[in-house]
């Protein structure tokens, strides 16, 4: 089984490198080595390497930026996807892509279903549902797997700004009206990992999958969760978490109030049930402390003071 992952180097990305090669024999590229603006060189990298499987973790994921760069999220969310697809289709390939609970407004009260009809609010969630029809009408067999506010200890999330700010600031407002579920990358790409090794993905599996944790949270429960972490392991003072509405929160793109998932049809179909948000950030900060701060060894704190 050749795999052809693209995006190594984002969150999710560097966590299907830890565990894909155990699906199958992995090439995976990041953006020096593949821009996906280069449409003509996706295609002809996908031509040489053949691959059995195409991972898509690669995305335009600036939510507020993509505001006032329409076309650059498009060219990244919705074209290459679809070229990844029609490519996947010529060689018989399967595509697995990633999405997002921001193709729905929010509106609903419940945990959002695969068949709820999708209506994004901001350009982000136009681009990735874009990307998502492209994948669906290639054609080609494909599992598009959406997932919600992804963290992990690299890259640029939310887990690492508060622990950040945590430390630097006296206080933190913290928005308390939007829900969802907070999703650790490496869950996800476990999953991912499962369910290529199912032997369940057949033509009549295909299609769409919610792919979040279980639970929910606002992002103040969230925070107020990574700050009480913190606390019980950190000698040193920490920031106050201040519940805000998202009105007094300006950003350039809205974003849902409601952006929980049901992950009941990816339980169902390929028997994955999804941790708890907060047993899965629990075990994902506990990493983030044996990188940050239980290997520093007493005498690095001296290193360069002394005389
Ligand atoms: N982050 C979230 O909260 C969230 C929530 C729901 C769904 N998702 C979806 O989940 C998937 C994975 O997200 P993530 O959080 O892992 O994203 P991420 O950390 O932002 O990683 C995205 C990767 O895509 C690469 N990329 C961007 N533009 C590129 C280009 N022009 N050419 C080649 N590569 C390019 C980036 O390369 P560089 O490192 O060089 O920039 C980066 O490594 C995406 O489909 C995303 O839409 C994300």
């Amino acid at each position: 089984m050749n795999i052809l992952l693209f995006g190594k180097n984002g969150q999710l990305g560097r966590e299907l490198q830890r565990v894909l090669p155990s699906v199958g024999e992995m090439i995976a590229l990041g953006r020096s080595d593949l821009e996906l603006f280069d449409l003509a060189s996706l295609r002809a990298r996908i031509r040489s390497v053949k691959p059995d499987i195409i991972v898509n973790a690669a995305a335009y994921t600036w939510v507020d930026r993509a505001e006032s760069e329409p076309e650059r999220a498009m060219e990244i969310n919705a074209v290459a996807p679809g070229v990844m697809a029609q490519e996947a289709k010529r060689i018989g390939a399967l595509l697995v892509h990633y999405s997002t609970d921001y193709v729905f407004d929010g509106k609903k009260s419940t945990p959002y279903l695969e068949e709820d009809e999708p209506s994004p609010i901001n350009v982000y969630g136009q681009s990735k549902l874009k990307g998502e029809k492209a994948v669906q009408e290639s054609g080609a067999s494909c599992y598009i797997f959406r997932s919600s506010w992804i963290y992990g200890i690299h890259g640029q999330n939310f887990l690492l700004t508060l622990i950040r700010l945590a430390m630097e600031k006296p206080e933190i407002r913290v928005v308390s009206d939007q829900i969802g579920a907070p999703t650790w990358a490496r869950t996800i790409a476990h999953a991912t990992q499962k369910i290529l090794q199912s032997g369940k993905m057949n033509p009549e599996n295909s299609g769409i999958y919610h792919l979040s944790a279980g639970g929910q949270a606002s992002w103040y429960r969230f925070a107020q969760h990574i700050v009480s972490i913190l606390t019980m392991r950190l000698d040193c003072p920490l920031a106050r978490v201040v519940p805000i509405p998202a009105s007094q929160y300006p950003s350039a793109a809205v974003r849902p109030a409601n952006s929980l998932l049901s992950s009941d049809k990816l339980e169902r179909v390929f028997g994955i049930r999804q941790p708890h948000w907060e047993a899965d950030l629990e075990t994902c900060m506990q990493l983030w402390f044996e990188e940050h701060v239980e290997t520093r060894k007493p005498e690095d704190s001296d290193r360069g003071t002394k005389s």
